[in-house]
């Protein structure tokens, strides 16, 4: 693990990375120099930033996926680790998968978990389209895969990990307004909260993680539609037809939020779905920069700068066991009452 204190000893060693991202930029004062923008991924998943001065504009080419060695000088950009590199080569490794960060949890034992799942849905229509993309021998492809390639869960067996917590925690909603008119449909909900995101399949590769075309050009939300369209085929039974466009639209509206979602939530279910994905992937978000954080600098509390949350992350100690008497901690059930009234919500 390279660390802030291998960049204030602004120390020289030899890497070997798998290049994650490569783009060459302009610079000087005519901008007639180029340098090299890299994201490099260090055995054992650890991504850092990296620069390469003075090369030619198309080194960046073919870079991207492919493992290099190079002389590299730790040191800081914007409050977080940078490489300096030297003397880049290409490495013979071809073998990239002990750079993959990987889900602590078994993603075999998730996915068994979804499949699992698809047998709570009463509704023989909804547990028959969920089913189709289950039994067929590529939705283990779902081990395989993360639900992002940076920001949430963005590791070997993150697609399954997400999807399960989505399905949990869709699950807790819907039992938490079970008592209202109209209650949640359970089977909608189950349904499209398991498929939510099946159109990452397409959207993007096993690690290294990348982006396709068609993901990049349409998006997961769409090809999930397209991909539930292709599986299930257009209903003509009117009842079924209902219960297909609930499905997609779950699907379709899962970020809701014009510019993330081609359509907002527009049904209770949707909402449910949507709001668990956000609990997921924000929740999983933070505990990765944490972790990246805690990485650069082990033991620091107040992290580095975020982009990606656009804050300073702060880690929660280990607070030692609460050794009060438990009678000291138990509330009175009667002292909820006249204050609670009072509070705005
Ligand atoms: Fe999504
Ligand atoms: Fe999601």
């Amino acid at each position: 693990m390279i660390t802030l204190r291998d960049a204030e000893a602004k120390k020289d060693m030899q890497i070997t990375a798998l290049v994650d991202s490569a783009e060459a930029r302009a610079y000087g004062e005519k901008k007639d120099k180029y340098m090299l923008s890299l994201v490099v991924v260090m055995p054992g998943g650890q991504k850092i930033g990296a620069v390469h001065w003075n090369v030619e504009p198309d080194k960046a080419n073919g870079m991207a996926g492919r493992v290099i060695t190079a002389m590299a000088t730790v040191g800081t950009y914007k409050e977080s680790l940078q490489l300096t590199l030297n003397g880049i080569k290409y490495s013979k490794i071809e073998d990239v998968s002990n750079y993959a960060k990987r889900s602590v949890r078994d993603p075999l034992d998730a996915v068994g978990d979804i499949i699992g799942r698809t047998s709570h849905i009463v509704d023989g229509y909804l547990r028959g389209i969920v089913q189709k993309f289950v039994h067929d021998k590529s939705f283990e492809k779902f081990a395989q895969y993360p639900a992002g390639t940076s920001w949430h869960h963005s590791r070997v067996g993150g697609l399954a990990e997400h999807t399960l917590q989505v399905v949990t925690t869709s699950l807790q909603l819907v039992d938490e307004f079970a008592h209202l008119n109209p209650a949640p449909n359970r089977d909608l909900v189950l349904a499209g909260a398991i498929l939510h995101d099946v159109g990452k399949l397409r959207e993007l590769t096993p690690f290294p993680f990348q982006y396709t075309d068609e993901g990049c050009l349409l998006g997961h939300q769409l090809l999930g539609v397209q991909m539930i369209a292709d599986r299930a085929g257009v209903p003509t039974n009117p009842t079924e037809r209902l219960k297909y466009l609930h499905l997609l639209h779950i699907v379709a509206a899962s970020h809701d939020t014009f510019g993330q979602s081609p359509v907002v939530a527009k049904t209770v279910e949707a909402m449910i779905v949507h709001q668990a994905d956000l609990a997921s992937s924000r929740t999983d978000g933070i505990i990765m920069e944490v972790q990246k954080g805690l990485e650069q600098d082990p033991g620091a509390t107040c992290l580095g700068w975020s982009n990606k949350l656009a804050r300073k992350p702060f880690v929660t100690p280990d607070f030692p066991a609460d050794q009060s008497p438990k009678e000291n901690r138990d509330v009175p059930a009667s002292a909820s009452t006249a204050e609670d009234d009072s509070l705005p919500y």
